[in-house]
């Protein structure tokens, strides 16, 4: 067999075992390739049943050599539509967080734990339902192989969802909301609230939680490298 052309740009192989994946849960492989390559290769997954009604798959996006990975949930209506992380209201306040706090989304690698929107049908209208764990952990490998490619410094998980895939199943966001922790590879992650779920609060705790998920995103932007 002929030995595999060398190429000194090539980032040398990383195996799943390996402990720089800042990853808590487990994932049984990881997709090989450029993130254009692997954008390429999700498009066509069928890993889960999500595919069928979804749209299209709705891969990460921003600068491949960002210092920072903002991890959100899954994509919803207008992201399943457009093909594009967070560009329905979701997005929306995230964008307000994020230019109140002066970071520039020239600087972000955005991503979904789960590429693909799952929703239930009700008249016209196509109502979100969250992934099931089984559905989390047939698309992981697209989310272990982005954090390989990227390799950001920070991590900020948006929502339970991306927080448990990071830190494991015992995470509480209410109680570890906002506070760095080390993670594998010298990084270091934090969790915040999802802006949808700040979006679907009672009036009575909303305006509280959206300080928080400002303040924890003012936190960032004083963390992020210079
Ligand atoms: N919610 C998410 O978690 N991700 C998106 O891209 C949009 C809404």
């Amino acid at each position: 067999m002929a030995a595999a052309p060398h190429n000194p740009k090539a980032k040398p192989p990383v195996s799943v075992a390996s402990d720089e994946l800042p990853l808590a849960k487990p994932v049984d492989h990881v997709p090989d390739g450029s993130l254009a390559s692997l954008r390429e290769q999700a498009a066509e997954c069928q890993a889960c049943p999500l595919w069928r009604n979804a749209t299209q798959t709705v891969f990460g996006a921003g600068n491949p050599r960002a210092r920072v990975m903002l991890i959100g949930e899954q994509p919803g209506n207008q992201e399943d539509l457009e093909g594009k992380p967070f560009v329905g209201p979701a997005g929306k306040l995230l964008r307000s967080a994020l230019d109140a706090a002066g970071i520039a989304t020239r600087d972000l690698y955005v991503t979904n734990t789960v590429k693909h929107f799952k929703f239930e049908r009700r008249g016209k209208l196509r109502i979100h339902k969250r992934a099931s764990a089984s559905e989390q952990a047939a698309c992981r490998p697209w989310l272990a192989a982005e954090l390989l490619r990227v390799q950001p410094d920070l991590i900020v998980a948006l929502g339970a969802m991306a927080a448990q895939t990071v830190f494991g199943n015992g995470f509480r966001l209410t109680a570890e909301r906002g506070v760095w922790h080390p993670l594998p590879g010298g990084r270091r992650g934090m969790a915040t609230w999802h802006p949808s779920a700040i979006l679907r609060m009672p009036v009575e705790g909303r305006e509280q939680a959206r300080e928080e998920f400002f303040a924890d995103i003012e936190a960032l932007a004083a963390a992020m490298p210079e």
